[in-house]
């Protein structure tokens, strides 16, 4: 059984987010983790060369060239990657209330028609089906109650988690799990603590469930 980490830690062992991922890796009893560092291993964007190849092969099923099927080759590397594991962890910081954009760049880069996902009949049906997902994300404000002003911004203003959620699911993960630790910026050092340990706590029950 293959876990991918797909990660974006810019601010590595200082990071919430970097302590969310090391709980996961110590509970979770398994050797076969791949790990893919989206500070080292960019994601490309859409651009105008790579679009077309896109709607090309994947929407009309047409040869590419070797310079279109070129243009392609890092999302198709991670396409493939992705497909290839059974259980996916996503790990990143919250940047202005939703995902850094290369987690989105790895999302657009993955999120392929033919691949993960099939509109064939009208309906769409995400195509992987039966692998586990969970998302690990660390944020300044506090989003799981509040009224829109900041620090206590409140369910309204997150969309990190819920859109990551969403991509996934889009995809037909069977399970979509997210522990978020909130209020990195706001809480004192003691109720940080404890907010960090319940979710560290939130993230071995998962590993431990997921692993035995
Ligand atoms: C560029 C940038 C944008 C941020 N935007 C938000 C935000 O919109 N909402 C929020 O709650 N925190 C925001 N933060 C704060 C981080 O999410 C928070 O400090 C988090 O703990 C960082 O994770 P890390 O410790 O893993 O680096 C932002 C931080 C940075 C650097």
């Amino acid at each position: 059984m293959k876990t991918l980490i797909v990660k974006y830690i810019p601010r590595y062992e200082r990071s919430v987010t970097n302590k969310l991922l090391n709980e996961f890796i110590k509970s979770a009893d398994t050797t076969e983790l791949e790990i893919l560092d989206l500070c080292e291993s960019i994601p490309d964007f859409f651009n105008p060369e790579n679009i077309e190849a896109y709607y090309l092969r994947n929407m009309m099923g047409k040869e590419l060239s070797a310079a279109q099927a070129d243009s392609l080759l890092k999302m198709q590397i991670m396409t493939q990657q992705l497909k290839s594991a059974d259980i996916v962890i996503i790990a990143f910081p919250m940047f202005n209330f939703s995902m850094p954009g290369s987690i989105k760049a790895w999302f657009d880069s993955v999120l392929h028609v033919g691949e993960t996902i099939d509109p064939r009949g009208g309906v769409y049906k995400g195509l992987m089906s039966g692998k586990k997902a969970l998302i690990l994300i660390a944020a300044g404000g506090i989003y799981s109650h509040g009224d829109g002003i900041g620090p206590y911004f409140g369910p309204e203003w997150e969309y990190a988690m819920s859109l990551a959620k969403l991509e996934l699911k889009f995809m037909g993960y069977s399970e979509v799990l997210g522990v978020m630790a909130e209020g990195t910026a706001v809480l004192n050092e003691e109720a940080k603590t404890d907010m960090l340990n319940q979710k560290l706590k939130e993230i071995k029950k998962i590993a431990e469930a997921w692993y035995k």
